[in-house]
């Protein structure tokens, strides 16, 4: 027996993409699911369909991908995508690229003077954290995020996430980036950069002398210099960052925002999608629903896997049919994969029965142009 493909609500995604009041649409989801895509085929259909203004921030896109939507450098401001059909609409739509060091710089440079901000640029641990440090991407999509919509000139942001090994990392990653800055360990470290002799007897500026012995043997006294000269640098900057992440965190929060979860029907992603579900409600952030993606339907549902199988088989016994033989055959080994897809999606159904979702079928190859965007956008709309 075929579980119940609609034991969920259907996700009526049209309706969300083109209600006013709804201004950022953020895809989430496991690493590899398909949210980049997801995120593109939203943004463009509600600028086809839905005649908005659309931005959509992508995040490592694939080339081909990042090719077909005009954007062939990494230049962090937003580029209209011309070539789709928009004339009856009267939408737009235009993407860009996240690029991770140039946002963290333009963070920089608004929280302090252009002096200051050349001595962060050139300092080491800055290049090394500005490129690399886990998190940074996450908090700077939502960095990105946060002034897109400062400038409030698009109707609709669409935001795809960072390719992270855990779905949660999008929401975590910025608190635990603001815990790293302003941390003991760095505190500590940032003791002598502050004190200038004032707190020499304190327990701190002790605690600290002993501790930078060891980390100088260790690490050598320049490097030691250069990282509390970027603590002090960063130091006058922390109420601007935990400040800018709390004030992104509120507009996820807002009725205007829209999470959508992107998962493959796998057990992996399906366990971070309700991970993250639960964290959404937990964050009293609003999930609009579920596209579980990739997902395989065999061309005649009603006949299921074993029928098929044993009909195979007599034929292949029979003998002079063996191309029926191997289309059942293989019909019955997508049957078996569309039931197995179905029994994990039923977990996250279960777990969530109140959450919308809808199924987008695993398209014959990998979505790489507007056509490809927009025949996902339909499956995801079911139109
Ligand atoms: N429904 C689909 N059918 C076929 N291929 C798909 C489908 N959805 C996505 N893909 C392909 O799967 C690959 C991964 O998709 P995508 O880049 O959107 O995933 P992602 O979640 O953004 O990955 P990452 O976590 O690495 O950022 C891409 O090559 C894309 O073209
Ligand atoms: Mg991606």
């Amino acid at each position: 027996m075929v579980p119940s493909e609609d034991a969920a609500p259907q996700l009526d995604v049209d309706q969300i993409l083109a209600d006013p009041g709804v201004r950022i649409v953020v895809c989430c989801g496991a690493g590899g699911v398909g949210k980049t895509t997801t995120a593109a085929a939203l943004a463009l259909r509600a600028a086809e369909q839905h005649g908005r203004r659309t931005v959509v921030l992508t995040i490592d896109p694939a080339r081909r991908l990042a090719q077909s939507l005009g954007l062939t450098e990494l230049d962090n401001t937003p580029r209209q995508v011309k070539g789709i059909d928009v004339e009856a609409s009267g939408g737009e739509l235009h993407a860009m690229m996240l690029d991770m060091k140039r946002t963290f710089d333009d963070v920089v440079l608004q929280h302090t003077d252009p002096t200051k901000a050349a001595e962060i640029f050139a300092n080491p641990f800055y290049q090394a954290m500005s490129s690399t440090f886990a998190g940074t991407q996450e908090y700077m999509a939502m960095e990105k995020l946060g002034q897109l919509h400062a400038r409030g000139e698009w109707d609709l942001i669409v935001v795809d996430t960072p390719p992270s090994r855990s779905a949660l990392d999008f929401l975590d990653a910025p608190a635990r980036l603001s815990r790293f800055l302003d941390g003991r360990m760095l505190r500590l470290l940032l003791a002598p950069a502050r004190s200038g002799g004032r707190s020499m007897f304190s327990l701190v500026t002790a605690s600290f002398g002993m501790f930078s012995k060891v980390v100088q043997k260790v690490l050598g006294a320049q490097l030691l210099t250069d990282l509390s000269g970027f603590v002090a640098a960063l130091d006058s900057m922390f109420g601007g960052f935990r400040q800018r992440a709390e004030q992104t965190y509120r507009i996820l929060q807002a009725r205007e925002t829209a999470f959508v979860l992107v998962a493959a029907p796998e057990p992996d992603a399906v366990r971070e999608a309700a991970y993250l579900a639960g964290r959404l409600r937990e964050e009293k952030m609003p999930l609009a629903g579920l596209v579980l993606n990739r997902v395989h339907r065999p061309a005649v549902p009603e006949l299921d896997a074993e029928r098929s199988r044993v009909a195979a088989e007599r034929l292949a016994e029979l003998g002079g049919h063996e191309a029926t033989a191997d289309v059942l055959r293989a019909h019955a080994a997508l049957a078996r994969q569309a039931v197995r897809e179905q029994q994990v999606a039923a977990r996250f159904t279960e777990a969530f029965p109140a959450v919308p979702a809808v199924s987008v079928t695993a398209q014959p190859a990998d979505v790489h142009d507007v056509d490809g965007l927009r025949t996902i956008g339909a499956a995801i709309s079911r139109s």
